[in-house]
């Protein structure tokens, strides 16, 4: 992957939209600060200067649907066993693709895509690890970082090792599809089986976590009917 090394940008995600105009993918920009981070759902992600990690990977995607199902899922995998092989083992995910420790938020991934999803198009890749944070204002939940745990980490070794889990874990997907995954996935959930509300904004959905389907969709048990739920809108909390 070329590299885009930046001081400090809006968001990487932003640049990485606006670099697919100009240089040929895959390519990964990487950022010291974000002044405008973007979480999910019109969120914010504090992005303070030297801490952390800001990356977002341009790729390609071809062969429509199918090649997206699970993506997102994929990548919170490949985030986590990152984590796992730094010396976090405790590192879990919560649906879509959240990466917590010990039940405090350590990582956010956020999925961006131009084109024609059922045919070619680009999907940038953002990813944000908390590493050596150890104070932030403007979180309104639990939050951890990586040095909590282990110490102070050197950010540059953490990208090579993320970049080669991710290329690994997508490599997997594009070849046999989210379902290779799914039980992986599964069995790293850290609500499987678990009592949750699933918020679709409008609505709430309480049931109990049965897992995930062949799409990366959140299957839920409510009152003995299956359900399955996606979107990039929906938001799972513990009952
Ligand atoms: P869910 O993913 O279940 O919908 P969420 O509360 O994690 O819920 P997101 O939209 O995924 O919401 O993520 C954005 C949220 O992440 C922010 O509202 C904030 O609470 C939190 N957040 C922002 N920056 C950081 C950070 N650096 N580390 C941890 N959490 C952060
Ligand atoms: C979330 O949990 O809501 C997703 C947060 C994603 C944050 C990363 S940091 C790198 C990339 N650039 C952004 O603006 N957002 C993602």
């Amino acid at each position: 992957w070329s590299l885009h090394l930046c001081e400090s940008v809006g968001s990487t995600n932003a640049e990485a939209l606006r670099l697919l105009q100009l240089e040929e993918v895959p390519f990964l920009v990487l950022a010291e600060a974000q002044t405008s981070g973007r979480g999910r759902r019109g969120r914010s992600w504090v992005s303070p200067f030297g801490q952390n990690l800001y990356f977002s990977l341009a790729i390609r995607v071809q062969g429509g649907a199918g090649q997206l199902a699970g993506m997102s899922l994929v990548v919170g995998l490949a985030v986590m066993q990152t984590l796992r092989l730094i010396g976090l083992p405790q590192a879990g995910l919560k649906w879509p693709n959240d990466v917590y420790v010990d039940g405090r938020k350590i990582a956010g991934i956020l999925l961006e895509l131009t084109g024609d999803p059922a045919d070619v198009c680009h999907v940038i890749i953002g990813i944000g690890i908390n590493v050596n944070m150890v104070e932030a204002a403007g979180i309104d939940q639990l939050w951890t970082s990586i040095r909590e745990h282990v110490g102070m980490v050197d950010r540059n070794e953490l990208v090579l090792t993320l970049a080669g889990t991710l290329k690994r874990y997508l490599e997997r997907h594009a070849e046999a599809g989210f379902s290779a995954l799914k039980q992986e996935w599964e069995s790293n959930h850290i609500w499987q089986g678990r009592s949750c509300t699933l918020s679709t904004g409008s609505q709430d959905y309480s049931g109990v976590v049965l897992g995930v389907d062949e799409e990366g969709g959140l299957r839920l048990m409510i009152n003995g009917d299956q359900r399955s739920f996606s979107g990039g809108e929906l938001s799972l909390r513990l009952d």
